[in-house]
């Protein structure tokens, strides 16, 4: 045997050949004491390897658990009920997307886009903003601001709104910073205002009546509750109008009170408004960026996704003056960079076809409210016919109802969840094939109350399959 192996089971290293002078039962005897050193030693190697590996599997995993700053952020209900959808294959009338075609004048300009003769359409563009979006971007809404708005500096280009949110609160809040949310609020708020360490503080809107038919501007919030919110740490306040889910258009007097507000203690307003343009007659969209002395103090955030009903496209953007949009510039230069260019090139053709026919009723911009507006109507009229109350929306393409007259027809011990309207959602989209959303994921904890006895619906689908909703619903509702 050459004694230069196994250095590291043997203590002592030879470097001679032994073997040539030992006889064979001295061999034999060598052998054998030889294999029992090596189990004996073997063994207590992986013994230590064992007891390492369990030491270091702990502290691995106490290492890669998640961050302080995201606990409590775990659950998403889009998460939750997208693999609802999967398992149970209901209707959906949950998350907020068209189940029919985008307009044809936009995916074409996709198409043109990817396959145009210019290489550098499919390559990486500036980065706060594709030059020809901000341009029309620009040009849009210095027409509807009333002010000349800068493309290169007012104006930022974001993955989504969901980024333009992002962007605005990393970029403006320092730990300890309060923001006031409006509830029910688009859920992404609370989490991402502590993410960035701010302290979200709540004011729920609440129905005037809760008995007969509603309507979104029937909710309202309390003036001297909101006020009673500001102080010295506030840094600014969401606002989301048209809102999601009630479909409430802030109105002229709601907006003035907010912005006055705003005004006496230097705060920031983060307006919302991916819902702009789907706006019911006889409401109206005012823009509190319009309000006097507001655009000074207002970031306002837009949606591609929801203007053109191409959500999967995930383009929006965040506008407003150039001192405060640089802030957010600093954070998506760092993070997210550029948006996709051929998107973001077709999202500017679709905007410079609208502004062509911009005061025509052609125009997708009220078209789209238009064609909406039936559908609303249609889905208030079978949830009513079933029992349920639903808040009429002003705006937006979602519709809450109250459900609770038809508690006795769902099992909800059934379902383990906290809040009832979670119990509800999943016992119907189990039981009677209909998905909506549970509204009390848009409270904060003390204020999930008022959103348990709804649920949401979106109306944004095809004729077919709010039919075939309006059926499951009254068939559930004739069982006993
Ligand atoms: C109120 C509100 N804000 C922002 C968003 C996010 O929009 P985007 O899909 O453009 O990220 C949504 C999407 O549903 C929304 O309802």
């Amino acid at each position: 045997m050459h004694g230069t192996e196994n250095n590291f089971l043997l203590s002592s290293t030879s470097t001679s050949c032994n073997i040539c002078k030992i006889n064979c039962f001295d061999l034999l005897k060598w052998v054998t004491m030889f294999t029992k050193l090596c189990v004996a030693a073997t063994s207590k190697i992986s013994h230590a390897f064992i007891l390492k590996d369990t030491i270091s599997h702990s502290a691995v995993m106490s290492k890669f658990e998640i961050p302080d700053r995201l606990v409590g952020n775990e659950k998403s209900v889009w998460v939750e009920y997208t693999q609802l959808v999967l398992k149970y294959k209901p209707l959906n009338l949950g998350q907020g997307f068209p189940d029919f075609h985008a307009p044809e004048n936009v995916i074409k300009a996709l198409a043109a886009t990817t396959t145009s003769d210019n290489p550098l359409l499919n390559q990486y563009t500036r980065g706060f903003g594709h030059p020809r979006l901000v341009n029309v971007i620009a040009k849009l809404f210095s027409r509807l601001l009333n002010r000349t708005l800068d493309p290169n500096n007012e104006i930022l280009i974001t993955s989504g709104a969901y980024e333009a949110l992002f962007s605005t609160l990393q970029g403006h809040t320092n730990p300890g910073d309060e923001w006031i949310i409006i509830e029910p609020f688009f859920d992404c708020y609370e989490p991402m205002i502590k993410v960035a360490g701010g302290v979200p503080r709540f004011i729920p809107l609440k129905p005037k009546n809760i008995n007969g038919p509603l309507s979104s501007a029937d909710w309202v919030f309390d003036k001297q509750e909101l006020e009673s919110l500001f102080n010295e740490k506030t840094k600014g306040i969401i606002l989301n109008t048209p809102n999601n889910p009630i479909g409430k258009v802030f109105s002229l007097d709601e907006l003035q009170f907010i912005s006055d507000l705003a005004k006496k203690w230097n705060v920031l307003v983060v307006s919302d408004e991916v819902y702009e343009w789907l706006v019911y007659e006889p409401a109206k969209h005012i823009r509190i960026a319009t309000l006097p002395g507001m655009y000074e103090r207002t970031i306002t955030i837009g949606s591609a996704g929801k203007t053109f009903s191409i959500t999967g496209w995930k383009i929006g953007w965040a506008y407003g003056p150039a001192n405060l949009l640089y802030n957010l510039q600093v954070v998506h230069q760092n993070t997210v960079y550029t948006c996709p260019t051929p998107l973001q090139e077709a999202v500017a053709i679709a905007f410079e076809q609208e502004l062509e026919r911009f005061d025509s009723p052609d125009c997708y911009f009220v078209s789209l409210a238009r064609d909406l507006k039936p559908k609303r109507d249609f889905m208030a009229k079978f949830l009513s016919d079933v029992g349920m109350i639903p808040t009429i929306p002003e705006g937006g393409f979602f519709m809450i109802a109250n459900w609770t007259k038809l508690k006795d027809k769902v099992q909800l011990e059934e379902e383990t969840d906290e809040y009832r309207d979670y119990r509800f959602t999943k016992w119907m989209a189990k039981n009677v094939g209909v998905l909506g959303i549970p509204p009390s994921t848009f409270y904060s904890p003390e204020h999930k109350y008022i959103g348990e006895d709804n649920v949401r619906y979106c109306f944004i689908k095809k004729d077919e399959n709010l039919e075939k909703a309006a059926e499951l619903l009254k068939k559930w509702k004739s069982t006993q």
